[in-house]
């Protein structure tokens, strides 16, 4: 008798994030899984399609039968749950402006044009120096440590500084930018409580009251900043209203703090555990552009991403109805075999390497150059200033978030 295939359940819910502590130690097992048997996986905890095949999730990404208004899902769908119909729902304040990442066209198109406009390639060539300025000032701290947090101590502060000073708001707010994007981020959580939603709340509504300000005073007196550039590029279209900056302004906040401190943690902590790689990466430091596209494949510090239905259909197999969330396994896609050698070596010299860390379509990852240009100058310091970098006795502690993967803690000895 042939013997038949047993049965296997799946995860679900929050058995499918980091909430639980194998699936948070290493996903890939069970994205592996999923990808071969069931590549549209139906979690019907959470009220989502999980898609794990690189194929689907770039095809998804490119489509605009999918969007990313969390509105348009359904209730008691996954998206609804993560990012509700505002993030201020219940303080009182009716006034909200999507942000851009969960805008749809023709609204998507028009911000992302203006935004552009102010968040220019030349804007962020020009914070190589702050960058590598910061960079030094940290790692001068670290003088006669022989044991640092690489998170709290440098992977942490060096991105909310380089937004902030981008964004011209001074060094005086930093923490307080550094405590909202953290509450902002803990808040996209499917089973936030009533104490994580009003720590949400609060920290969107300090962080808005200042970028509020920060707008008014840059238009009586603009300077070179972001925030001046997102006026101008209001006043002389009469396009930006002035909620669209400041959710502008939030979203550039949480998207381009945390993640770039988990690319550097989550790459630290690939090389430390690939001792090869690491020696190599030290004899030739010209290989650290590909080590950081290495680092967003293997270790992406968003896992996932989500998308609406809009209208009914099939996806590998599995019927999917108007209104459904699909989430966007960014993380399985980035291993999966079909596309990737090898997927889950990590090789800092991988010649073809179409990763997804960013996105892709018309939501790609905007703040991506700078993400590049500081984990290229932060990386390539600390490990040219401490090449006998090595595990700490302390254990590293990640975070255990649905979709924003990286280090709370991770502990290193320096020499
Ligand atoms: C390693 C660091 C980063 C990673 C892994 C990352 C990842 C991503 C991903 C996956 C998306 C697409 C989401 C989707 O399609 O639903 C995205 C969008 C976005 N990111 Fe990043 N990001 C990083 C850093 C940054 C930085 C530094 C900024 C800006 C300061 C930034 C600003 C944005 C914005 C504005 C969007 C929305 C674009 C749109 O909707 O058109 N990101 N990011």
């Amino acid at each position: 008798m042939t013997p038949t295939r047993p049965t296997v359940d799946f995860p679900a819910g929050p058995g499918l994030t980091a909430r639980d502590p194998a699936f948070r130690d290493d996903p890939h097992p069970v994205y592996d899984r999923l990808r071969d048997e069931r590549p549209v996986h139906h979690d019907a905890d959470y009220g989502r399609f999980v898609v794990t095949r690189y194929r689907h999730v770039r095809q998804i990404l490119r489509q605009r039968d999918f969007g990313a208004d969390a509105r348009k899902a359904s209730a008691g769908s996954y998206m609804r749950r993560v990012a509700g119909t505002g993030v201020n729902e219940g303080s009182g304040d009716t006034a909200y402006a999507p942000p851009l990442v969960l805008s749809d066209d023709p609204d998507h198109r028009r911000l992302r044009l203006l935004l552009s406009k102010a968040f220019t390639p030349k804007a962020v060539e020009a914070m190589a120096a702050p960058v590598a300025e910061v960079a030094a000032e940290l790692l001068d701290r670290m003088a006669g440590q022989s044991e640092i947090d690489f998170i709290a101590d440098y992977a942490g502060p060096l991105p909310t500084r380089i937004i902030a000073a981008m964004m011209g708001i001074g060094r005086e707010h930093v923490d307080d930018l550094k405590r909202w994007s953290e509450a902002i981020l803990r808040g996209y959580d499917p089973d936030r409580d009533g104490v994580t939603h009003r720590a949400l709340r609060d920290a969107y509504v300090a962080a808005s009251r200042l970028f509020r300000e920060t707008v008014e005073t840059r238009r009586r007196a603009p300077g070179d900043d972001l925030i001046s550039a997102m006026v101008r590029a209001r006043d002389e279209a009469d396009r930006l209203s002035d909620l669209e900056i400041i959710s502008l302004c939030t979203q550039l906040l949480v998207a381009g703090n945390v993640t770039t401190t988990d690319l550097m943690g989550n790459g630290l902590n690939a090389l430390l555990d690939a001792p090869a790689e690491l020696e190599k990466l030290k004899q030739r430091p010209t290989l650290i552009e590909s080590a950081i596209e290495e680092m967003l494949r293997f270790d992406c510090p968003i896992t996932e991403t989500a998308r609406i239905a809009h209208t009914d259909g099939t996806l590998g197999g599995c019927p999917v109805t108007q209104g459904d969330t699909l989430t966007l396994s960014l993380a399985a896609a980035n291993h999966d075999p079909a596309v990737f050698a090898d997927p889950h070596r990590f090789d800092i010299e991988r010649a073809d390497n179409p990763h997804l860390g960013f996105g892709s379509g018309i939501h790609v990852c905007l703040g991506a150059p700078l993400a590049r240009l500081e984990a290229r100058i932060g990386m390539g310091a600390f490990l040219a200033r401490f090449p006998q970098v090595n595990r700490a006795d302390r254990a590293a502690r990640r975070r255990d978030l649905p979709f924003f993967r990286g280090f709370e803690v991770l502990p290193v000895r320096l020499r």
